[in-house]
This record gives C-alpha cells, sequence and structure tokens, in this order.
C-alpha cells in the first residue's frame, strides 16, 4: 500500500539548512515543497541545487501553507521560539534545531502547544542518532562498564564561531543531549568557568561539570578557538571503561577492559593505610558500529513519527531538560564557577530570576 506523501516546508537555509533539506528530499514518499530564508542569496544557492523546490522570503508563506504537513526550522537560537509556535500554531509538526529555544520556559510553552494539538515537536539534538553514540548506550545498559564513576567530554575545532549564542549553547548542546541519553537521568548541579576572548560577553571556550544522581560527574570543554577538531567521549566505570570519537569513522567505539580494583589488604586490616589497589590492564574490544549519516536517520524518524503518531527520540522535554542545564551552566559562568543547582524544568524560568527560582550555591572552592 502506498504511503501517504509527507509535504515539508524548511526554514533557514545557512549552514545546516541544506543538510537537512537534503536528508528530507532522499525520504520516499516524503516532498520538500518550500525553503524559506531571510537571505536571498542563500535561497538562490538552493534553488541552484533543488531546481524543483519553491523558494521564498516570505516565512509566513511557509509557515501556513495548507499543503505542508511539517515545517522544519534551521534558524539562529533567538528566532526558534517565534518559529517554531507559529509552525505549531498553523497546525504543523515541527523539526526544530538544537538548543530547542533561549529558556526553558519557551521549550516549555512550545512542549505543551504541541501536546494540546497532538503534534510531533523533535529536536535536533542529531547525535542521539549517531551509531557510535547508540553503541555506547547499548553497552552502558547492558552493565559491561559496571558502576559510571564519570563522563568526559571534549568537543573542539577551530570555528565555525558565533555571536548570538556561546560555544556552550552551540557545543555543549549535543553533549548534554548525550549524557541524559546514556544515564537516563539529568544533572543535578554544575559549576563552570568560561571566557570570551573574540566577542565580547559571548563565551569561546566554556569548562562545565555536572553532578549526575548516583554521583556520577560528568565534565565537558566545549570550544570554537582550538586548533583540533576533537568530538571525544570517555565513559569510566568500575569495571571496564569505553572512548566514542566521532573522528573516527571506521573505528569510532573502544572498549577497554580495564579497571582499578582497591581491596583491604588482610595482612595489614588493622592498620590506616591497609587498602591495596590492583590495575587490570585487559584488552581493548573494538565493536562494529553499522554506518548512516545521522541527519539523514534523524529526519527518517521524525517522518517515522509523524506516520506512526508515536513520541520522537529526540523529544521537546529532553531538550528542555538540555535547555534547563544550559541556564544554570551560563550562570554558574556569570557567578565565576558557583555551584548552581539545576531545577526541574518547571523551576527554569530562562535565568532571569536566578535568585528567586534557581537555587544558587556558595562559589565553588
Ligand atoms: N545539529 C547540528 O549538528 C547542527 C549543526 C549546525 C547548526 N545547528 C543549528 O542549526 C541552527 C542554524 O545554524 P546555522 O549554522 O545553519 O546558522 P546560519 O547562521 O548559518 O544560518 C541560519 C539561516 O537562517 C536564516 N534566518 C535567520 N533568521 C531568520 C528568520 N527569522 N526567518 C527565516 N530565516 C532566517 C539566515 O538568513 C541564515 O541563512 C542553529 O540552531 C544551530 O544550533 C545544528
Amino acid at each position: 500500500m502506498n504511503q501517504k506523501l509527507i509535504t515539508v516546508n524548511c526554514i533557514g537555509a545557512g549552514r545546516w539548512g541544506p543538510n537537512l533539506i537534503r536528508a528530507l528530499r532522499n525520504i520516499p514518499r516524503v516532498r520538500v515543497s518550500k525553503v524559506a530564508d531571510r537571505d536571498v542569496q542563500r535561497l538562490e544557492l538552493i534553488a541552484q541545487r533543488f531546481p524543483e523546490i519553491c523558494i521564498t522570503s516570505d516565512v509566513d508563506a511557509a509557515l501556513t501553507d495548507e499543503d505542508a504537513d511539517a515545517v522544519v526550522i534551521a534558524t539562529p537560537v533567538r528566532t526558534h521560539y517565534d518559529l517554531a509556535r507559529r509552525a505549531l500554531e498553523c497546525d504543523k509538526h515541527v523539526l526544530v534545531e538544537k538548543p530547542l529555544c533561549g529558556h526553558a520556559v519557551q521549550c516549555q510553552s512550545l512542549t505543551r502547544l504541541a501536546q494540546d494539538n497532538q503534534l510531533i515537536l523533535a529536536v535536533g539534538h542529531v547525535f542521539l542518532f549517531n551509531a557510535g553514540i547508540r553503541k555506547v548506550r547499548e553497552i552502558i545498559e547492558s552493565g559491561a562498564l559496571g558502576k559510571i564513576y564519570y563522563i568526559h567530554a571534549t568537543r573542539t575545532n577551530l570555528g565555525p564561531i558565533r555571536e548570538d549564542v556561546n560555544a556552550l549553547w552551540d557545543l555543549a548542546s549535543h553533549d548534554l543531549s548525550i549524557f541524559q541519553y546514556w544515564l537516563d537521568a539529568v544533572p543535578q548541579e554544575v559549576t563552570a568557568h568560561g571566557e570570551s576572548f573574540l566577542h565580547e560577553g559571548v563565551e569561546d571556550v566554556v569548562v562545565a561539570s555536572y553532578r549526575y544522581p548516583d554521583n556520577v560527574l560528568a565534565c565537558v570543554h566545549a570550544s570554537w578557538l582550538n586548533p583540533r577538531k576533537v568530538r571525544e567521549i570517555t565513559v569510566v566505570g568500575d569495571r571496564k571503561m569505553i572512548v566514542w570519537s566521532d573522528m573516527d569513522v571506521i573505528e569510532p567505539v573502544r572498549l577497554y577492559d580495564k579497571n582499578v580494583q582497591t581491596r583491604r589488604d588482610p595482612g595489614y586490616a588493622d592498620s590506616l593505610g591497609g587498602f591495596q589497589t590492583q590495575i587490570r590492564d585487559g584488552d581493548v574490544l573494538i565493536p562494529h558500529v553499522a554506518g548512516g549519516e545521522p541527519v539523514a536517520a534523524e529526519c527518517e524518524h521524525f517522518i517515522q513519527c509523524i506516520r506512526e503518531n508515536r513520541r520522537p527520540l529526540n523529544h521537546a522535554s529532553l531538550a528542555t531538560d538540555v535547555v534547563c542545564a544550559l541556564e544554570a551552566t551560563n550562570e554558574s559562568m556569570r557567578r565565576n564557577g558557583a555551584m548552581v543547582k539545576i531545577g526541574a524544568p518547571q523551576d527554569c524560568d530562562g535565568g532571569r530570576r536566578p535568585a528567586r527560582r534557581m537555587t544558587v550555591g556558595a562559589p565553588a572552592g
């Protein structure tokens, strides 16, 4: 039986938008009808590449188009709330780029609007569709790592440099979505430092530490001012350790059968220093990781969720949790590394009234 044709309009054809347009176009029974952007030059590039797509600088035309089932938004973060709200109000399913909005209250309002209108609201946390990231989750779920001690993420490169959001919102938003996906938990508190070297008030370098339930520590170093492109996360458990590197296209995941065992030496049981540590240095396993382009998988998943009316993996609540953590991290940076409790989404209000609605701990150290 032929599936219903799904018509999608896209808003934003800058650096990232064309990836989504291309991926959507490749899905059977999906038609990208209109692409809207304020920048006519960007639209002309789309017209050259995909002559069948109608280009327009009239964003309302793409939002209100009665033929469209869905709208995909890849514009700067400050525009996400308004564009996604208007799309949902026009009865369209929405895939909007990450981070969902600049404020958690906006995220919640969009989540409610989508729920009330029974529409899919998915967010471009594309690493949830990365086969290596999925493999690591599978290994964590199997219990092979044992108790997780800590996670360390490095996400650096020289550019692309943004002025609208800092390196935290641009880059670490990916890591926060990955941590949540792996741990099935949200962070409880954060301490962070950041520096703005290129544009005043926009941190190019951020170092943040999050505390998750069960005393799991997760650290992120995010920067677009670094000589090396690194996309790497290490997870250290009490039984095994794992490293994921997105730069290793063929073998992105390595499982290290290594650990440190601490036990009390019976011979010294009465002495204060009667502990022995034993380092076990076992094999390194390179599990098979399926290929496939994450953005293609993300777009296919969005269309499937529309067809089957089911909650996307990259759902708006997860994206709201990420924004809550980002807001708290900004607050910690503003307070020079103070420990900031990360509230439940309903407690976050975009950092506009932190003193009343966020609990700010004593400065670290
Ligand atoms: N998932 C990923 O890996 C990934 C990668 C890059 C960017 N992104 C996200 O994609 C979004 C866009 O990033 P980008 O790098 O493409 O930015 P960009 O600045 O290169 O492109 C944004 C485009 O949106 C257009 N635009 C701006 N305001 C508009 C409006 N109100 N209506 C219509 N068009 C408008 C601009 O003219 C521009 O062409 C951001 O949210 C970013 O975080 C995600």
